[in-house]
């Protein structure tokens, strides 16, 4: 099994608190899994899909109560409460611990308890973390064996290593001869995702779904290591890695941030509507990056499959993506077809007759009522992914030239502008925004500042999270090898709603514009904002719609004086922990307006 004694005690100190019926320590086998895929099949917790239209694939519903991220039941349990900081829900750590353990208290009554050892990176990285996960849930085995690396290779390599541990139960205990429910877990008042940063813990209760219960993802690679950067002086980030080659060879790798739902998988594999142009994915949610030797930034994706958005991925959005989840893939919460296939809204074709919707009811038009959750996902091994990166699994990583950030600004925000220098950028991340979607529960309609993406992912306090960015750049081996910083907005609309750009596939366009600053190739225009491009260096051609490019980079004075309200506003909840460097580009921001 291990030798590990902290893994050991650990597992024993679980087992006799949640008092499953069994223990199955997971090998992460093909065997395994078949033998788990068979269970829930029989149980009724999910689908086999049609083997000749997707082999390999299942499909579960959740419950209509546990269907996202749940935001307002997720903690950051530091010491001390201001180092939590603003943006996150605190408890003292002793208390929420208490709670905790009186519901794990027999949680997995008439459950098996898995034990899975993962790793976050390719084996064998020095930017590689190993966690291991308990959980009841043989939906969260499934997943994480297709969202990490898993089972008996990293248990190996555990004899000698650390690990973060992971606790997870779907907080549903079984009396003798109850029969389960399809979807188990708790009721949201029970739900927890908590985290511990100063002992690198994670206990999870009460849900199944996503960034909930997939404990490597966002609780682990995001909050956990955004803690363990700021400590060792790296950076754990919500962003896609992407490499870009132009006609002529050269290859460039860039990283962005955009908070959920805002297009991050949809870029990292998009095929070019510019002939010649490639690009490549590397990873689509989240990036681990380090200095390396020679002094430049270097990225690797911890995880090792897609968890992304299912409706609206269409062939004609995100082929690869259709590729990606067309085997091996489970798919939760979208409509299910009488013939063993999955349909959304906005796959590119019309509903089947007889579809059935993600809460198993018959799918009516007339009733207003989607076929698929709008948080349906699927999830793909990224080594399906037609255009996955020679170097996805490289354990070095790959070089990053140029940092993305943005977000759904219907007005305001430009296509494209480029900082004027790192702590310009920095100020970009701090305040980037977006409209709310449908990736967490229960948020209120509008614009929210999301600064990095990373609202709901950073372990700490915001402030110093800002602070380890200024830091990054300072610190930096060589400052002339630092990644560029730019902010893109594919969702800025005319007074009709309609989205003035055409966005997925021609986003190459901009990515294009981008990789020629880089080159020193192209032009742009300063602004008070910062450097937008000059007319005509966009690359239009080939496009059959009249695109008004002015429009999408116009830089409205009137809209930037009330939005630079709204970031002091923002920036007022960050106290004494808002880095100077940052009050400065504030007011210089200002300046600027002022004598625009
Ligand atoms: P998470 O997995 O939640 O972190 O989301 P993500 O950032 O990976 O977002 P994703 O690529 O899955 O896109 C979310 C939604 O935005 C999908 O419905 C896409 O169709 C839509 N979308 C993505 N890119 C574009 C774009 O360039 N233009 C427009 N209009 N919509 C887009
Ligand atoms: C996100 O919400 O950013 C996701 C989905 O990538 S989840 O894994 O649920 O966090
Ligand atoms: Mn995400």
């Amino acid at each position: 099994m291990t030798k590990n004694e902290k893994l050991l005690r650990w597992v024993k100190e679980w087992t006799d608190l949640c008092q499953p019926e069994s223990v199955h320590w997971c090998d992460g086998s093909e065997e395994e899994n078949q033998l788990l895929l068979d269970i829930v099949v029989k149980n009724g917790s999910a689908v086999r899909l049609n083997g000749d239209k997707r082999p390999g694939c299942y499909y579960f519903q959740s419950d209509p109560s546990d269907v996202a991220r749940v935001e307002d039941r997720t903690y950051i349990c530091s010491e001390k409460k201001e180092d939590a900081g603003p943006t996150n829900n605190w408890k003292d750590p002793r208390e929420m611990k208490e709670t905790l353990r009186s519901l794990y208290k027999g949680c997995m009554k008439g459950r098996t308890m898995y034990i899975i050892p993962f790793s976050m990176g390719p084996l064998g990285s020095n930017i590689s973390h190993i966690g291991v996960e308990i959980t009841d849930s043989i939906y969260v085995v499934i997943n994480m064996r297709i969202m990490t690396r898993m089972g008996k290779a990293v248990l190996d390599i555990l004899d000698n290593n650390d690990f973060v541990p992971c606790v997870h139960s779907v907080g549903a205990p079984l009396r003798p001869g109850e029969t389960d429910k399809k979807w188990p877990c708790a009721p949201i008042e029970k739900k927890f995702i908590t985290h511990f940063p100063e002992t690198n813990e994670i206990w999870s209760y009460g849900s199944g779904y996503g960034g909930n219960a997939l404990l490597g993802k966002k609780c682990f690679a995001l909050r956990i290591a955004s803690n363990m950067a700021k400590r060792e002086g790296w950076l754990a980030e919500h962003m896609l890695i992407m490499g870009i080659t132009n006609p002529k060879g050269v290859k460039k790798y860039f990283a962005a941030a955009f908070p959920s739902a805002c297009g991050k998988t949809n870029l990292a594999m998009l095929i070019p509507t510019i002939p010649g142009w490639k690009v490549e994915c590397v990873g689509d949610d989240i990036a681990w990056m380090k200095f390396g030797k020679d002094g430049r930034l270097y990225a690797i994706n911890p995880e090792a499959g897609f968890f992304g958005v299912a409706p609206y991925t269409s062939m004609k959005t995100n082929p690869n993506a259709m590729l990606s989840c067309r085997e091996n893939t489970i798919f939760t919460n979208t409509g299910l077809t009488p013939d063993g296939d999955i349909w959304w809204e906005g796959i590119g074709y019309d509903v089947p007759a007889g579809t059935i919707t993600w809460t198993n009811e018959k799918y009516d038009a007339s009733s207003g009522k989607p076929a698929a959750h709008p948080n349906a996902r699927f999830t793909a091994p990224a080594k399906q992914c037609p255009v996955i990166d020679n170097d996805w699994e490289n354990p070095a990583g790959v070089p990053i030239s140029a940092i993305l950030f943005g977000g759904r600004r219907p007005d305001t925000l430009p296509l494209v502008y480029e900082s004027f220098d790192w702590n310009h950028g920095v100020f970009m991340g701090s305040i980037a925004g977006s409209e709310v979607t449908a990736a967490a529960i229960g948020l209120k309609a509008g614009v929210r500042r999301d600064p990095f993406a990373m609202l709901p992912f950073c372990g700490y306090h915001m402030g110093d999270y800002f602070k380890h960015w200024i830091k990054i750049g300072e610190n930096a081996p060589d400052k002339n090898k630092l990644p560029r910083i730019f902010n893109v907005n594919w969702f800025r609309k005319n007074s009709e709603g309609k989205y003035l750009w055409p966005g997925y596939g021609d986003n190459i366009r901009v990515l294009k514009w981008i990789f020629e600053r880089l080159e020193n190739s192209t032009s742009a225009d300063m602004t008070p904002i910062g450097l937008v491009p000059e007319k005509g260096t966009i690359d239009l051609e080939g496009l059959n719609e009249t695109i008004d490019v002015e429009g999408i980079i116009k830089i409205d004075k009137k809209e930037w004086q009330t939005e630079l309200e709204l970031i002091k506003t923002h920036y007022t909840i960050f106290g004494d922990r808002l880095p100077e460097e940052l009050s400065k580009q504030l007011a210089a921001l200002e300046t600027r307006l002022n004598n625009a």
